[in-house]
């Protein structure tokens, strides 16, 4: 019998609930909250509220997509961190309360490590090891995944993540928040060479990243050349300079971790892994034996399809801390019985 996940993001400022049949995404529902624009980034305590009031209605127009009823569910997932706390409480208390009033086991997920495998939804295996770097708006991390249940952190960002630089180099240039998107388009027609922003180093850490050193490169840049007439600013110009400065760092370090312990499959994932120019410059390596993974791009920023994938591997692959087990082992002895509509 196919395990039917129903799982649930509310960590940021995605709603998002979808449906898996075996790990296979069967529906995906990610609704944005963009009116968080005009405060130039996330205010929590409105994230937390929207959730609220969005949840219900997302959750049961995933379930409709889906073709399938609540009865079909065998296991609910939500995302119990990290994130904005009151955020990931309604999604992680929607989603408890959805299984119990079923009976249904339920299961607490890491949002990071979600973001991990999701280069490997609709893949057929996944194999160990390889080289993770989990790449979004609040996490820049370098992993060596050895296998379900264990993974060595082998860099991590000593300031900002590189999608809070994305973003807040795009406020400078007068861009929306998210800013990383917008960023990535002007890049693609502009200049690269335009002007040299420094890459992200760490003496004696070579796996570690700082990206606010690029950030204040830039602003400098900017109150140096144009403060008098900041419509003259080659926007797409200064896009890609700062582009090829932040995925060049990102991709350096990544493959020299890949080379210093022999291994050819690196997976990148998190919102920043949508980016073209990391993408394009990660593909590169294809040519040199290197096997690359990315998310589909509906899965490079947050989603619901993540967490359930995450669910279903661990239910698949026992990497079920005796915790998780434990819990589980509750729930079914429980609510076996009292299967509901
Ligand atoms: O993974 P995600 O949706 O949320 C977190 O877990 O943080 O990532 C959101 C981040 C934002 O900073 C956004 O600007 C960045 O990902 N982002 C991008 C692109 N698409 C999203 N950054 C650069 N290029 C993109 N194409
Ligand atoms: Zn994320």
């Amino acid at each position: 019998m196919n395990t039917i996940t129903f799982a649930i993001e509310s960590s940021c400022d995605e709603t998002s609930t979808a449906v898996l049949s075996n790990g296979n995404v069967i529906s995906n529902v990610v609704s944005s909250q963009y009116f968080h624009k005009k405060y130039g980034g996330i205010v929590p305590e409105l994230a937390s509220r929207a959730h609220v009031q969005l949840i219900d209605e997302i959750a049961m127009r995933c379930l409709d997509d889906s073709g399938l009823t609540r009865k079909d569910i065998s296991l609910v997932a939500a995302t119990m961190g990290p994130g904005l706390i009151g955020s990931l409480l309604v999604g992680y208390n929607y989603a408890k309360g959805f299984a119990l009033s079923l009976g249904l086991p339920f299961i607490g997920i890491d949002h990071i490590e979600s973001h991990l495998y999701s280069c490997f939804i609709g893949k057929e295996e996944i194999e160990f090891p390889f080289i993770a770097l989990v790449v979004s708006g609040g996490h820049t991390i370098l992993f060596l995944a050895e296998s379900y249940s264990s993974y060595k952190v082998l860099g991590i960002t000593h300031d900002d993540a590189a999608g809070e630089a994305y973003d807040k180099v795009a406020k400078m240039l007068g861009l929306e928040y998210p800013g990383g998107p917008l960023i990535d388009k002007l890049a693609q027609t502009g200049d690269p060479g335009f002007h040299k922003f420094p890459k992200s180093n760490i003496k004696g850490k070579p796996y570690d990243f700082s990206f606010s050193g690029i950030k204040t490169s830039v602003l400098y840049y900017l109150k140096k050349n144009f403060s008098e007439d900041i419509s003259q600013l080659p926007l797409n110009d200064i896009a890609a300079s700062f582009q090829a400065a932040v995925t060049g760092s990102l991709i350096e370090k990544t493959i020299k971790a890949a080379k210093d312990h022999n291994i050819k499959i690196i997976a990148v994932s998190g919102g920043v892994s949508a980016n073209s120019g990391l993408r394009d410059g990660f593909r590169e390596y294809e040519k040199k034996g290197y096997r690359i993974y990315f998310p589909e791009k509906i899965y490079s920023t947050d989603n619901a399809a993540m967490i359930g994938f995450n669910a279903f591997l661990k239910f698949s692959h026992g990497s079920i801390s005796q915790t998780e087990k434990a819990i589980l082992q509750n729930a079914y002895a429980r609510f076996s019985y009292g299967k509901s509509n």
